[in-house]
């Protein structure tokens, strides 16, 4: 009997995350990208082996996630791929990427590292930010460069929410957001899809919950409301006006 044919291997990776597959459907079809912070290397691998990109830079600044990365693209046989370790987009050279990607980190970083090479970004076809936290100091960024949002999008993954906002850096007029706009995110408020509504559930449930205990204390030490308490308040007003608006 002939031996029987060995079928393709098929490459050994994991599913992406909610989270870091949204941030692959951000990344426009056929483009260079960089990932920064790329630690395991999921999104790339993921990208390439689904011929969803031309090739990848993944880029970090300790050479532990890049062993770890390294391991993900050799045991998932992903050509096209290559590796560097630098801060932020200092490894990379004018022209040689279309879209960066900065994912799973604090906002106040991404915007450390953006502002860090302003010529490298605004010659990019697109930025995709994930940030972890401070969604509005990145917002705030993208309004006072002029750069335009092109998508928001808000996704639950394990009990979490986090935004990806899609960026042509190309810098123009200050945009005049809102605060509402700034604070919950102008393309979120207008598409209100039903995770971002579940999301502003969530967070005045969270904020009502912390004006409790932050009015606990005030009435313990007899004094007037705190800047925090006045901070909460206006924050679970904004969202109890976006809830009930129609
Ligand atoms: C929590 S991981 C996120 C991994 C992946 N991007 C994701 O979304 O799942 C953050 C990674 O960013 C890297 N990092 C932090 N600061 C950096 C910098 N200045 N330049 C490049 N990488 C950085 C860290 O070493 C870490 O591997």
């Amino acid at each position: 009997m002939p031996a029987p044919i060995p079928s393709p291997m098929p490459a050994r990776l994991r599913p992406l995350s909610a989270r870091l597959h949204a941030v692959a459907q951000a990344i426009p079809p056929g483009s260079r990208v960089a990932d920064v912070g790329t630690d395991h290397a999921q999104l790339l691998a993921w990208l390439r082996a689904r011929g969803r990109i031309a090739a990848g830079i993944g880029i970090d600044v300790v050479p532990g996630p890049l062993e770890h990365a390294r391991r993900t693209l050799t045991a998932a046989g992903i050509e096209g791929v290559e590796l560097r370790q630098g801060d932020g987009l200092a490894p990379l050279s004018p022209g040689e990427i279309d879209v960066v990607v900065l994912a799973g980190m604090g906002g106040a970083r991404i915007v450390r590292l953006l502002q860090a090479q302003p010529a490298r970004v605004e010659g990019l076809r697109a930025l995709v930010l994930q940030p972890n936290t401070d969604w509005i100091g990145v917002r705030r960024l993208v309004a006072e460069r002029g750069w335009r949002l092109t998508g928001e999008r808000m996704v639950e993954d394990r009990g979490k929410f986090y935004v990806v906002l899609t960026v042509t850096p190309r810098r123009g007029p200050a945009s005049a957001w809102s605060d509402d706009a700034l604070v919950l995110g102008p393309r979120l408020l207008a598409d209100r899809a039903p995770t971002f509504v579940a999301w502003l559930r969530h967070e005045l449930a969270r904020t009502e919950r912390a004006l409790v205990r932050a009015g606990r204390a005030h009435d313990r030490c007899d004094v007037g409301p705190s800047p925090r308490e006045v901070a909460l308040r206006t924050h679970a007003e904004r969202l109890h006006r976006v809830l009930s608006a129609p």
